[in-house]
């Protein structure tokens, strides 16, 4: 067909773009979206909030928040360079700080017996995997670790990621579907959360260790799904507080439904010989059908893990997307985990030092007439000032005296609980922890009292 040919052609000229739009989409409807009027398919009427990054809502909102900080001389407390391994005392822009804002809970990241498994194989393997286990192979401290992480939780088989988050999301993703169900603590972590969404799966909160209230939940709704699952964390990590594990596997078990427990807090920090929630209670490991844990806080390295029955593990080998289609651990983190997990066991005291700090710090709090809401005094100590803004003075108050605790505020928790987080480590001295409560009492009695000074301009 040539040009002339084209009954389209000639009335192009005649009519206006616009009109030419509407006629073809009055004959075609099927070209239009739901949205697409003439007008917006004009690509001056586009919005640049639609396709310039700047003026997405969300970085203006971001943007808005830390011109806001600027105003009322509150820089950003994230993001800080640090000089050297942050253990119980950190070095930031070249000043000391008692440190509290990393999770190295044993003292294992930095411990010069980890630092050589990791430089031994790197030595022998490299830096990376170079590509999925699944083509490039795997290497013995992948497979070493694996049988450990097994080994300390009582249960047939493991298997590692290269990051705790996508572990937790690929894992969800993978074992739900739509027509399932996953029923979470209102306080579970961010990354079960996204792998609820990639699932498709229906997903209902429960009010925070509302054993009751989930079977309550259970009793209206198993029905109506294939498969359920429940989802808890061992030490909650904004919160430090412990579930009540052996009334979820009884719910759990009575509904037919799956539970999962994620140990990224609560491994090293809970049970006589640090091996998680489950070591804590004295349940059987095989009560707990998918167990999570991390490698970036207790086990000095980077990447999560999920253990529990030799099927579950295979499933995931085979299928979870965020292990077939992504690296492998590189060599080194995993025999640095490995050896960290091997320290852990050849030495319990550091385990019973740190349940000591968390005990001894929650005390402290409390006789300071603090707000430590639901914490149990474990790894992990907020301390609720119920402002973002007054956490973020306070964070930064004692930040200037020497102690580094990060603030929680909105949206990372809702405002009228905005907090400084806590993570404590065995190598935090007694003298430490009463210094930092001590001094974070005072400020936060000055600073609740004090008017805030705001900045010109
Ligand atoms: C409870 C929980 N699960 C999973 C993760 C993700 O782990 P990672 O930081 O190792 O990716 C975190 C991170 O802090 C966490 O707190």
């Amino acid at each position: 067909m040539t040009q002339s040919d084209n009954p389209e052609k000639p009335r192009l000229s005649r009519e206006s773009k616009e009109e030419a739009l509407r006629r073809i989409l009055k004959k075609h409807p099927g070209l239009a979206g739901s949205e697409a009027t003439p007008d917006a398919a004009q690509p001056a009427a586009i919005p640049e909030a639609y396709y310039r990054i700047e003026k997405f809502a969300e970085y203006q909102s971001i943007a808005l928040q830390q011109d806001l900080a600027r105003k009322v001389d509150l820089e950003s407390p994230y993001f800080l360079e640090h000089d050297r391994i942050a253990r119980d005392t950190a070095v930031i822009g070249g000043k000391e700080y008692i440190n509290f804002g990393t999770y190295n809970y044993l003292d294992l990241n930095g411990d010069p017996r980890v630092n050589e498994a990791a430089h031994q194989a790197m030595l022998k393997y490299g830096t990376s995997a170079s590509a999925s286990r699944l083509v490039s192979g795997e290497r013995p401290p992948h497979r070493e670790l694996e049988e450990k992480i097994a080994e300390i939780h009582g249960t047939p088989a493991a298997l590692t990621f290269v990051s705790g988050h996508a572990t937790n999301v690929s894992t969800i993703g993978t074992l739900l579907g739509k027509r399932d169900l996953i029923l979470h603590d209102r306080l579970i972590h961010n990354s079960m959360l996204q792998g609820a969404l990639l699932s498709g799966a229906q997903r209902q909160p429960f009010e925070h260790n509302d054993v009751k209230g989930l079977d309550e939940l259970l009793t209206r709704s198993r029905r109506k799904f294939e498969k359920v699952l429940i989802c808890i964390e061992g030490v909650y990590s904004m919160d430090g507080d412990v579930p009540p594990l052996p009334d979820f596997i009884k719910v759990a078990q009575k509904h037919k439904a799956l539970l999962m427990v994620d140990e990224a807090h609560s491994l090293g920090a809970l049970g006589k010989r640090g091996r998680g929630i489950g070591e804590h209670f004295g349940v059987n490991p095989a009560d707990v059908d998918i167990w999570m844990g991390t490698l970036s806080k207790t086990l000095a390295g980077c990447g999560g893990y999920i253990t529990g029955s030799a099927a579950l593990i295979s499933l995931l080998k085979h299928s979870a997307s965020g292990f077939l289609y992504s690296v492998g651990m590189p060599p080194p983190i995993a025999a640095a985990s490995l050896e960290a997990l091997r320290i852990m066991e050849r030495e319990p005291e550091r385990v019973q030092k740190l349940q000591e700090n968390g005990r001894l710090m929650l005390e402290l709090a409390k006789a300071e007439g603090l707000n430590t809401g639901h914490a149990t005094g474990s790894s992990v100590l907020p301390i609720i000032t119920g402002s973002s803004l007054l956490a973020a003075r306070l964070s930064k108050a004692l930040f200037e005296e020497g102690i580094n605790a990060p603030p929680i505020i909105y949206p990372a928790v809702e405002e009228r609980v905005a907090r400084l987080r806590f993570f404590i480590s065995s190598a935090h001295s007694e003298e430490q922890l009463r210094h930092t409560i001590r001094r974070t009492a005072e400020l936060m009695r000055k600073l609740s009292e004090s008017p805030l000074p705001v900045q010109k301009g």
